[in-house]
């Protein structure tokens, strides 16, 4: 199998930065110089533009959703590949000097294309953190490192190595956010007191 080809696919639907055209043709400025900088839902939602912030999270969901079945449609063993390609594409866009966003909502996408009940499962913990806890990359992260996890559980080895290999990625790219977490200074969503 040729396993350049769902990789490319799935880097270049994962390598689009909806958050930051959509943000910027809503002439809501540039979401590198706004809050995190980061290019994902949760700085959108820093501009004041719920709509935006939703739009975002489900069109960067919905790429890796189709990165996943595109890849699978064409190269039926390669959906893993196409996974990955689409996170790295997030993650690491050529477009953007390789400085791209965090991954989590492109990662829910991709674990509802590997194994639904997986996508299940991240999203059950990364929606109930965030609304009992109130900060995005505790959800996000806490999610992503659940996936591989409840994919080895239901015995669905490729997806949890593909999974743990992107939940590392995913702490890494929230260095960060972990660094402002152990300062206390990490933002609620919506405001109000700091983690
Ligand atoms: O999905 C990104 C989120 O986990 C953190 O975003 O902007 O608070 O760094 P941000």
């Amino acid at each position: 199998m040729n396993w350049i080809l769902p990789l490319a696919l799935g880097y270049a639907l994962g390598s689009v930065p909806f958050g930051l055209l959509i943000t910027r043709l809503a002439g809501a400025g540039d979401l590198r110089s706004i809050g995190s900088g980061n290019i994902g839902a949760t700085n959108v939602l820093r501009t004041g533009r719920k709509g935006l912030a939703a739009t975002t999270l489900l069109l960067d969901l919905l790429k890796g959703l189709a990165a996943v079945l595109i890849a699978a449609h064409f190269w039926p063993v390669a959906a893993g590949l196409g996974a990955l390609g689409a996170f790295i594409g997030h993650c690491f866009p050529v477009w953007l000097k390789f400085r791209g966003g965090k991954g989590v909502a492109t990662t829910a996408g991709v674990a509802f294309g590997l194994a639904w009940p997986v996508g299940l499962a991240y999203a059950v913990t990364w929606i109930g953190l965030l609304a009992t806890v109130r900060i995005s990359s505790v959800a996000g992260m806490s999610a992503a490192v659940v996936a591989p996890l409840v994919a080895l559980a239901l015995g669905r080895q490729e997806a949890a190595l593909v999974l743990a290999v992107i939940a590392a990625v995913v702490l890494f790219q929230h260095r960060e956010n972990i660094a402002r977490l152990r300062a206390g200074t990490e933002p609620k969503v919506g405001g109000g007191k700091k983690a």
